[in-house]
């Protein structure tokens, strides 16, 4: 703007095509034209599955809690009508204020009538009573994580739901195909999995079982497109796609605070990366409770990579009562300035903690690059095993899930469109120098073959 001010039209513009062609060969302009087409991928898939799906006229949420009422948000939001059956009435309450407020805030930005609001509201149909199901075609499950619990309401879901009703669950650990053993109708039954908060993230992983019938997946992805989502299909296995990545993450992390690398820094190098929060924060903030439960069920999945009986900072956390942001005792403390922005500054408790968990460190020598790496490769080798085993069908869906379901920054596109900006070579003997530390690192055979035969995950448009 400066060097076009006071030209002429024409020479202003010559300076603009010359910009503009100096940024069309930058990696973040490929990355972001790889985000474009991700999407449109995602928008054809769910088209084409709309095509053998009945819509879904009416639903229902099991759970009026943070999930279960951010999926009768959305619902009614998207003007699809909504029953939402708890078990309590407060936790009605709870739910019915949180989706007011969540449209309070929009009519306070001008973005919404308050008529339109009211309008909205009442599209959900808040109940204690089974009843409330009847007319449902789909209901999204979101009762407390416990198996025995989830096993009993759909007993009681099933004797009242339509023959031909979807039964999906938003369940974050338990496997799918497991849950459906013992259903009336274990074909009508799927993983739907949203991300909190539900109404801001688009991802939602819909998780096909063993069990489950096309029609159901097709139902279901359906349904997440109507609600605004961007579903991507995956195969059951412990973590589904977006956790089985972020929890190797996650064991990148432990393994650097175990090598004396500070968490603040971490996080720092993180978010310079482009991470909308470090790994710290992000454990504060989705609870160390939950993580370490998620990362228990991982561990049993994977024993050969992902077992963590070595000392680990989110255990020790954990075991002293230490779950992050809910109970103000994580890494950080947690608070907002006047303008309600989220702050968070060092808990010096954290201090003494990690000396009990590692004893004394000498200050790490590791450099900014080797964090990237050693937080990076583990999630990058994990998503390739995903491929391999065919949890997902293809690169590009990965990188879709983790931009719309982590926050991974878009302007890399992604985890596969970031490694072959790097290099897959590079990586692959960069990962090679850190299988000592885990097996997480260990190249898969997928991508040591796309090494050898000079191939990339994204071929097309360079
Ligand atoms: N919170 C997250 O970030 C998140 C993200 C993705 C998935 N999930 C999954 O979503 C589900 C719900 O999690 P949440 O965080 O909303 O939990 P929550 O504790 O906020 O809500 C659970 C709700 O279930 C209700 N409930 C318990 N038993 C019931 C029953 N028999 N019938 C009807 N309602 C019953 C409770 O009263 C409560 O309102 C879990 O399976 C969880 O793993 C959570």
């Amino acid at each position: 703007m400066q060097a076009s001010a006071g030209l002429t039209i024409r020479d202003a513009l010559d300076i603009e095509a010359e910009g503009f062609a100096e940024l069309a060969k930058t990696s973040e302009a490929r990355a972001l034209i790889s985000l474009f087409l991700g999407d449109q991928l995602l928008k054809k898939k769910a088209k084409t599955f709309r095509k053998s799906a009945e819509p879904v006229k009416k639903a229902a949420v099991l759970g009026a809690g943070i999930m279960g009422g951010g999926v009768a948000y959305q619902s009614a939001y998207k003007k699809i009508p909504i029953a939402m059956k708890d078990i309590s009435s407060s936790q009605l309450d709870l739910g019915m204020s949180e989706a007011s407020s969540i449209l309070q805030r929009r009519v306070d930005r001008g973005r919404m009538e308050s008529r339109k609001m009211a309008e909205t509201l009442t599209r959900i149909t808040p109940s204690l009573s089974y009843d409330s199901l009847k007319e449902a075609d789909l209901v999204v499950e979101a009762v407390v994580e416990l198996e025995t619990v989830k096993r009993q309401v759909y007993q009681e879901t099933e004797e009242v739901i339509a023959e031909d009703a979807v039964l999906a669950s938003n369940t974050s650990t338990i496997s799918i195909t497991k849950l459906a053993e013992g259903l009336k109708n274990p074909e009508r039954f799927c993983g739907m999995h949203f991300f909190n908060p539900v109404h801001r993230m688009p991802l939602v992983e819909v998780i096909r079982a063993r069990q489950s019938s096309e029609e159901t997946i097709a139902r279901t992805v359906a349904f997440a497109a109507d609600l605004g989502k961007s579903p991507v299909v995956v195969n059951d296995c412990p973590g589904f796609l977006v956790n089985r990545v972020l929890f190797p993450y996650f064991a990148g992390f432990a393994g650097l605070i175990e090598a004396g690398v500070d968490f603040e820094r971490i996080d720092k190098v993180m978010q310079k990366f482009g991470w909308p929060m470090g790994p710290a924060w992000l454990l504060d903030v989705v609870g160390i409770d939950t993580s370490h439960h998620a990362g228990g069920v991982l561990a049993e999945g994977y024993p050969d990579r992902m077992s963590n009986e070595k000392a680990n900072i989110i255990t020790h956390m954990f075991e002293n009562g230490r779950f992050g942001k809910k109970n103000d005792k994580g890494f950080y403390i947690h608070t907002t300035d006047k303008k309600g922005k989220p702050r968070k500054e060092r808990d010096p408790e954290m201090d003494s903690l990690l000396e009990q968990c590692y004893g004394q460190k000498e200050k790490s020598q590791i450099t900014d690059q080797e964090i990237i790496e050693r937080m990076m490769l583990p999630m990058l080798m994990e998503s390739s095993r995903c491929l391999e085993d065919e949890i997902v069908e293809s690169p590009a869906e990965v990188d879709m899930a983790l931009i719309f379901g982590l926050g991974f920054p878009p302007f890399r596109g992604g985890i596969f469109r970031w490694a072959d900006e790097e290099g897959l070579e590079r990586l692959a003997s960069a990962s090679e120098k850190y299988v000592e530390l885990s097996q997480l690192y260990k190249p898969t055979e997928q991508i040591l073959g796309m090494v050898s035969k000079g191939e990339v995950f994204h071929p097309i448009g360079g």
